[in-house]
């Protein structure tokens, strides 16, 4: 069965449905955005209809958190409590929403619940959902109304502590359509500060830049097309034709000549990306989703699937005066349906003349594991406390299955108890690629395939590809609270038709 938009990972060949302004788009033209960046106790932010130029001609609807695409960039330190206020501004016929910070470490009725079964989605095509749930059960009490509003609190605290510096996002993940609400443009970008990393002699200020990497299709008006009716596991992968970096269309931005770290998100539905520079030159991965590594790690490519992040320091000097462009190319290993990564530029950097003095360096080490990662490395042959298996089937419909169940909000598959460590594993019986997210804790890969991590999965993480066949096993310690809390596969069209399920953390 032939996957929709999975391709070869080439750009895809210009369709009917495209033509006029989106196509004369001229690559690297537009000035690459920085969203604006929020950093009160207390942020208000609408979920409202706006309108962007991401095209000459016809600007492009979209739905956002206010106003624009990505959202505003919130940006906190570690530890200090922070709470938004989202404020559900969209049509009524946009249904009930909900918002998750990915990677964030948070009390189970603020970590965007799905939810159930509502009055505006009485019914859902891929999950088994049971008549009845009381709106508890089902997490509908937790969703976000038209016209109504949420509070979420976050502490930015883990285990007593001042959470780890990382970069995080944050994105609508509401039941069976995360898909849709993401590709209308509900996604943001969330910094985490600390003392740690703020002390290490990295670039910094308007040096440290986050990027934010979609793929969309428009239509000859400039809007967004509407790819999602139809779709069925295994082939309901949507890639996007046109790459937009924080929202603009393949951007370009002027940098000196000297370091940058640059903060890497893909927010794509399904594509992903194996990044490399024009010049060849290298870069220095210095973090992944869950924050700085133990060590810096020279890379030529590195492959990021939808969800993942990479934070990357990269040396412009040797390239004054010139351009270079980020971009997307096919990866060495396996390239099965959903690891075929994207082949093309991104975006360019222009390489001022001069060379202004650098004072950063890249230190040795950076942050070690913590203890219980350590820990679980000695004991990486252990049998795994519990399992999840992905597999797909039925009979006139398809869907996802994790241990052979579709997703339902009142049901928890693993009970993982506060205080503990356990041990994981994920199997993928399909022949696609799967990207899997587990909320709230972060995560250490202890093997894939019986093999130890490559030195750039040597850290905590908690977005991991799964390949064809493959059997990875990971650690994660529970702490702080108890509750709900989902896994999933990133690629949001699968999480929508079934590729998720759910643990509860429960007290001992
Ligand atoms: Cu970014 Cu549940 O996901
Ligand atoms: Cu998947």
């Amino acid at each position: 069965m032939p996957l929709r938009g999975g391709g070869d990972g080439s750009l895809l060949p210009l369709l009917g449905e495209e033509a006029s302004e989106a196509a004369a788009a001229v690559p690297f033209q537009a000035r690459l955005p920085i969203p604006r960046v929020l950093s009160d106790a207390h942020i208000e932010i609408p979920i409202r209809e706006a309108e962007a130029q991401i095209f000459p001609g016809r600007k492009t609807k979209l739905w956002t958190y206010g106003g624009s695409f990505p959202g505003p960039t919130i940006r906190r330190p570690a530890g200090q409590r922070t709470k938004v206020t989202f404020h559900h501004e969209l049509p009524a016929s946009a249904g009930e929403l909900s918002v998750h910070l990915h990677g964030g470490h948070n009390r189970s009725r603020f970590d965007g619940q799905p939810g159930g079964l509502t009055k505006s989605q009485p019914l859902s095509y891929f999950c088994r959902i049971p008549r009845g749930l009381s709106s508890r059960e089902s997490g509908n009490d937790l969703l976000i109304s038209p016209g109504g509003r949420k509070t979420y609190a976050y502490d930015l605290v883990e285990d007593g502590r001042p959470e780890r510096a990382a970069f995080q996002w944050y994105h609508d993940h509401r039941l069976d359509r995360t898909a849709p609400h993401s590709w209308r443009g509900l996604a943001g970008m969330w910094i985490v500060d600390d003392e740690f990393d703020a002390s290490l002699p990295l670039p910094s200020g308007k040096r440290d830049i986050p990027l934010m990497i979609a793929d969309r299709t428009f239509d000859r008006r400039n809007q967004l097309t509407d790819p999602f009716s139809g779709q069925q596991p295994p082939a309901d992968g949507i890639a996007g034709r046109r790459i937009l970096v924080n929202g603009a269309y393949m951007p370009h931005h002027e940098v000196d000549a000297r370091r940058y770290r640059l903060r890497i998100l893909n927010v794509s539905q399904f594509r992903s990306y194996n990044l490399h520079l024009s010049n060849g030159a290298s870069m220095v991965q210095i973090g992944s989703d869950s924050g700085l590594m133990p060590k810096p790690i020279r890379r030529q490519q590195i492959l990021i699937g939808p969800g993942e992040r990479v934070e990357v320091i990269v040396d412009f000097a040797a390239a004054m005066g010139e351009t270079v462009e980020l971009r997307s190319g096919r990866h060495g290993g396996r390239n099965p349906a959903g690891a075929r990564s994207y082949v093309g530029a991104l975006m360019q950097f222009r390489v001022c003349l001069g060379r202004p003095p650098d004072r950063t360096r890249i230190p040795r080490r950076l942050r070690p594991l913590p203890t219980w990662a350590a820990e679980a490395k000695r004991r990486a042959g252990r049998k795994p406390d519990h399992s999840w298996e992905i597999s797909v089937g039925g009979f006139f419909r398809t869907t996802w299955l994790i241990n052979g169940r579709t997703f339902n909000p009142a049901r928890a598959e693993a009970f993982p108890v506060l205080g503990t460590t356990e041990t994981w594993e994920f199997v993928n019986r399909t022949s696609v690629a799967h990207v899997m997210h587990i909320h709230h804790n972060d995560w250490y890969l202890l093997s894939r395939d019986g093999k130890p991590p490559p030195p750039w999965e040597d850290c905590l993480k908690e977005t991991f590809f799964v390949f064809p066949g493959e059997r990875i096993l990971i650690a994660g310690h529970f702490v702080d609270h108890p509750g709900k809390f989902v896994v999933h596969c990133h690629m949001f069209d699968h999480e929508d038709h079934g590729l998720m399920s759910q643990f509860e953390v429960v007290k001992r």
